[in-house]
């Protein structure tokens, strides 16, 4: 996350993520699962502006900046209630009892049910960003608390971390260096997934693997191990499209692709900023594909 001050008002860049490596270790009694995953924040930033506003009043305006693909909607989620900046933002007010307002405005790079975190990654910078704006000082601790009622991959983007292993449901994370270089490039099918009907088409598997032993294996290579998600089989049956994305980007990437979070983004990992802009240029001309190109940040 990266923030600028700017006399009275405040801008943070706020990157996506992706899971190199996704376990579901089996059902908890809450309905949630509990997952080890290998996150890592990829450069494919949202840009978040927030003004004070004296009114009191908290209001929200998205500008998407996302490649426009035919047949992808271009509409963002923004009813109170189901955006996660709006939320973020009351959770602190009814936390705090602070009564301020605020002009917000979300420049959207990352598109949505897409598996790329760029929800929680403007939640999370919404708090940082309000806490600071609204003179607050609330701790971290503090703030990964409200974070963690927020959704699940809230405290990972606001840890700052550029490699973690994340665990429970995804909100206690353990800061990893992750032994990785090059370019990513991310391409989302049309139609998105829901997370919860991914998670309810999951079902065990006999032995569950391990983050340390794929973390074993990404530095023992010096470079990309394989990628694991337990929840690419489940996100398979509810999108067609998937099967069809990873064989393309499987064509021309010298590592097989995976599938980022519950979908409905995979991405694929090249040593060079020119063979992930080649990839790049290719999916693109198909026209059905959201394709972006993020570097490692690790
Ligand atoms: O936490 P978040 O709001 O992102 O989760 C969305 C939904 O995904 C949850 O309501 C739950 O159904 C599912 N989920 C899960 N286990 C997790 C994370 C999410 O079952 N660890």
């Amino acid at each position: 996350m990266r923030i600028r001050r700017h006399g009275s008002f405040l801008s943070i860049e706020t990157p996506a993520k992706l899971n190199l490596f996704l376990e579901v270790l089996g059902r908890r009694d809450d309905g949630y699962h509990e997952l080890e995953t290998v996150m890592a924040s990829v450069g494919l930033y949202d840009t978040l502006r927030f003004l004070p506003d004296s009114s009191g009043v908290v209001s929200l305006q998205t500008r998407l900046a996302l490649s426009p693909v035919d047949g992808h909607p271009q509409s963002a989620p923004c009813a109170p209630g189901e955006n996660l900046v709006l939320r973020a933002a009351e959770l602190l007010r009814t936390q705090t009892g602070a009564t301020h307002g605020a002009a917000i405005e979300l420049i959207k790079r990352s598109p949505w049910q897409s598996g790329l975190g760029g929800a929680s990654s403007d939640a999370a910078a919404t708090l940082v960003g309000l806490n600071e704006l609204w003179g607050l000082n609330l701790s971290t601790a503090e703030l990964h608390h409200l974070a963690a009622k927020l959704g699940s991959d809230v405290n990972f983007f606001l840890s700052g971390s550029r490699g973690a292993i994340c665990r429970g449901r995804g909100e206690k994370i353990e800061p990893i260096r992750l032994p990785l270089t090059g370019w990513f490039v991310i391409a989302q099918p049309k139609g998105g997934l829901s997370t919860a009907e991914v998670f309810r088409r999951w079902s065990p598997a006999d032995s569950p693997r391990r983050a340390a032993a794929f973390l074993e294996e990404l530095r023992a290579e010096r470079s990309a191990g394989r990628w694991y998600n337990a929840l690419l089989g489940p996100a398979r049956t509810l999108h067609p499209g998937l099967e069809e994305v990873l064989h393309e980007l499987g064509a021309v990437s010298p590592r097989q692709p995976s599938l980022t979070g519950s979908g409905s983004a995979c991405f694929a990992l090249f040593g060079t900023h020119r063979d992930a802009t080649r990839c790049a240029r290719r999916l693109r001309a198909l026209q059905k594909y959201r394709v972006s190109v993020a570097a490692c940040r690790t």
